[in-house]
């Protein structure tokens, strides 16, 4: 693949001891340089506040990229990254920091040749995001004539409306809108990206996909794990927005946006806009009425005994923070009046996947559908993790002599022939912000009208205290959560 950008950069990265870091970005930093992807004008200076040397960071670093990268760790690709990799400890709110950063950054340019470019990575808790762009304003290390500096912020991205706006207003006091990197790691999975294929690369998908032919989309992630070690972090958060404010609703926008009218970043997030403004308002009554929230209780998963959420480490024995959310949204235009979407999502459910449903209207009662009054509908199934790939059903006759009719089920898995194979959503990820597209990356209106939505149905559930536990670990959520589809005629597609 040839590129006709100018990829050089420094990568920094703020919280480089951390979680995030060792799991994911250095894992995906070393992918890219296996695959010969990075530039040769490239390095990383990582910041934290444990004290140590390069060489004692950069041991820490392999033995994580050994761990967790999808490559086997090969010392010839290894030795070629591991020297170009800096640490510095102090206090991200420590001003000297900053001036010791800024040399360091001037001498690694002229090692590195790297013209100045910086790709910012805030790998850090939410509270550091405003200190820290502010002291890299104050430090004169924003902007740079003939450089491109460039900022990548890790979710959550604000609390609520409110606090997005306002955090935003600050990044956007020192970085352009189009150095600023909001990034939701979902866009960078591999069939999130294949959604825009499927639809617009086939006729035979784009032509039906309206309220015309399909009945009803599902939008479904689910986790078999529970909180984990993010107790904290959850009990300010919750589904809705640890998942549908972000995640699911990128996944609604590129299922249900019109056709841009090209391939560029703005006129795909300009169509991604449209479709959140289309989202049918939702009042108090009907998010009482066509919402639902659960929180685990003990259970098993598999055959493990496990705890409720009120029981794990770090919450509250009183929580009422949701750990299930499913809903039914409408999107009030042309192509989709009429059609439900059904958005759930949880931890502790019965299995771990990620997939989009929809479903294909019946024809009408006519030659087979008149004799047949049990066929089943045709889907298709965009499958983003942990298997990626599409399933697809469709009617078909039972071989034999007698006159019946099954479903037949094409199952097309990218990732299953070669475990893993798949690039990690970080590698894409990060070589989009060195290549400056940021096409899968939310751009700040986005962002906006999904905390707008947010707000609305938190306020209500806010004002609604709910029963909880409402769910067993292992079950597939509150009962709610199938009533909803029950009184509509159908069910939740667990394919
Ligand atoms: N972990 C994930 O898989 C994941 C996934 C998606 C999003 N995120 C987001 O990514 C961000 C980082 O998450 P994480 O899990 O990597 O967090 P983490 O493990 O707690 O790491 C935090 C990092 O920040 C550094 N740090 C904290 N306070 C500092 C200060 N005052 N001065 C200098 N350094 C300081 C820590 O350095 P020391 O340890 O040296 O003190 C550490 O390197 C969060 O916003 C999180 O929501 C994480």
């Amino acid at each position: 693949m040839e590129i006709n950008v100018d990829l050089s950069c420094i990568m920094v990265i703020f919280g480089g001891t951390g979680d995030l870091t060792h799991r994911k970005l250095m894992s995906a930093i070393y992918n890219l340089a296996f695959q010969d992807m990075l530039p040769k004008n490239f390095a990383i200076v990582s910041i934290g506040r444990r004290i140590f040397t390069n060489d004692q960071y950069r041991n820490q670093i392999r033995e994580s990229v050994g761990k967790y990268s999808r490559f086997a760790m090969e010392d010839e690709k290894w030795n070629k990254l591991r020297n170009k990799i800096y640490y510095l400890d102090f206090d991200f709110r420590d001003n000297d920091g900053y001036v010791t950063l800024k040399k360091l950054l001037d001498s690694l340019d002229n090692k590195y040749n790297t013209n100045g470019n910086r790709m910012y990575y805030l790998a850090v808790a939410p509270e550091y995001f405003e200190p820290i762009v502010e002291k890299l304003k104050f430090h004169s290390m924003n902007t740079h004539e003939n450089s491109n500096r460039r900022i990548v912020i890790e979710k959550p991205f604000g609390r609520d409306l409110k606090s997005a706006m306002y955090l935003n207003e600050k990044i956007k006091s020192a970085f352009s809108e189009e150095n600023i990197y909001r990034i939701d790691h979902y866009l960078g999975k591999e069939m999130i990206q294949n959604i825009m294929v499927i639809r617009f690369a086939n006729v035979l998908f784009e032509s039906l996909w309206n309220n015309k032919y399909i009945d009803n989309i599902q939008i479904s992630s689910s986790e078999r794990v529970g909180v984990e070690t993010r107790g904290g972090y959850y009990e300010s958060s919750g589904a809705l927005k640890d998942m549908i404010q972000n995640h699911i609703f990128q996944l609604l926008s590129l299922v249900a946006m019109e056709p841009p009218i090209s391939l560029h970043t703005e006129d795909i997030r300009d169509e991604k806009v449209k479709l959140f403004k289309s989202i049918e308002k939702v009042t108090p009554e009907y998010i009482m009425e066509n919402m639902v929230r659960g929180q685990y209780g003990r259970g098993k998963i598999g055959s493990k005994e496990v705890l409720a959420y009120r029981e794990e480490n770090k919450v509250s024995p009183t929580s009422n923070i949701e750990t299930f959310a499913a809903m039914k949204l409408y999107i009030q235009n042309y192509r989709w009046a009429g059609v439900p979407f059904y958005i759930r999502t949880g931890k502790r459910l019965a299995s771990k996947s990620t997939e989009i449903v929809i479903q294909f209207k019946s024809a009408e009662k006519l030659l087979y559908f008149k004799e047949f009054d049990n066929l089943e509908p045709n889907l298709l199934v965009i499958r983003i993790q942990p298997q990626e790939g599409i399933f697809f059903q469709i009617n078909g006759k039972k071989p034999g002599v007698e006159s019946a009719i099954i479903p037949i089920q094409m199952n097309f898995c990218q990732n299953c022939p070669l475990e893993n194979n798949s690039p990690e959503a970080y590698e894409r990820l990060l070589f989009d912000v060195m290549k400056g597209d940021s096409t899968l990356f939310t751009r700040w209106d986005e962002v906006e009208y999904s905390w707008k939505f947010a707000d609305t149905i938190l306020e209500v559930w806010r004002n609604n205290h709910p029963n909880y536990p409402n769910y067993d670990s292992g079950s597939w959520g509150p009962k709610e959560s199938d009533e909803l589809l029950k009184r509509d005629g159908r069910f939740w597609w667990n394919v």
